[in-house]
């Protein structure tokens, strides 16, 4: 009551609008209502936001563990790099818990291509060897850095990436995100990959170059 008398109340509502606006702007998933909700990954009747839940009596200690980032995958492809995932679809203990993680590996010269994460910020903490690490603002300024094993550079969430070892060896990392299924909008597969193909004149206009470049580049991502 005192508080209500001292500051006026357009002032209040000012602060509470200021204080929805931030809080909104840095959260990802939603909060959970449960303790837990362990995906049925399986769920064909019921569709959600996310996935719905196994019954709580079914729910083992074996739904929150996840032994599959211990190894990294094989880094001998197109990229040089490998991207282990630890989100929802394949550690359904995650579900509505609003975090995921990955296990990126790469070869000499390795890179985790230009590519973005709808729903959610990354935080990338190196743990083996070096990687330029990068990413875009919406004003088209490139931030990046040389980032070494114990150190870490934050992503925005929903801004065009990369990771490049830059190193003479191999190079490793682990990635946090806060959501449970950050998606992923690989940028040479969404452009020049993708199923149906976008139309070669809406990319050679987009690029500013003649339709053969345009084959060459769809040619590499299986179009
Ligand atoms: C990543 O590694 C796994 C396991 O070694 C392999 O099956 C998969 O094809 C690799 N992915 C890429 C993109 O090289």
């Amino acid at each position: 009551m005192e508080s209500s008398k001292s500051i006026p109340t357009s002032l209040l509502l000012l602060l509470a609008i200021i204080f929805s606006i931030n809080y909104s702007a840095c959260l990802a998933d939603p909060d959970p209502l449960h303790d837990f909700c362990v995906a049925n990954l399986d769920s064909t009747k019921i569709t959600v936001n996310g996935f719905p839940c196994k019954p709580a009596s079914a729910v083992v200690s074996d739904d929150f563990f996840f032994s599959g980032l211990a190894t990294g995958g094989d880094t001998s492809g197109m990229f040089g790099s490998n991207i282990t995932q630890a989100s929802v679809a394949s550690f359904p203990g995650l579900n509505t818990l609003g975090l995921s993680m990955n296990r990126a590996d790469f070869a000499p010269g390795g890179v985790n291509p230009l590519h973005s994460h709808p729903r959610a910020t990354e935080l990338v903490f190196v743990l083996e060897g070096e990687l330029l690490v990068g990413f875009v603002s919406t004003a088209n300024v490139f931030y990046s850095k040389v980032v070494k094993a114990g150190e870490n550079f934050v992503i925005p969430r929903g801004l065009v990436h990369f990771q490049y070892n830059a190193g003479k060896v191999n190079a490793r990392a682990m990635t946090v995100f806060n959501s449970q299924l950050p998606g992923v909008v690989l940028a040479p597969l969404g452009l020049f990959g993708s199923k149906p193909a976008i139309p070669d004149e809406v990319l050679a206009k987009t690029f500013q170059v003649d339709n053969n470049v345009i084959d060459l580049l769809k040619s590499k991502f299986g179009n």
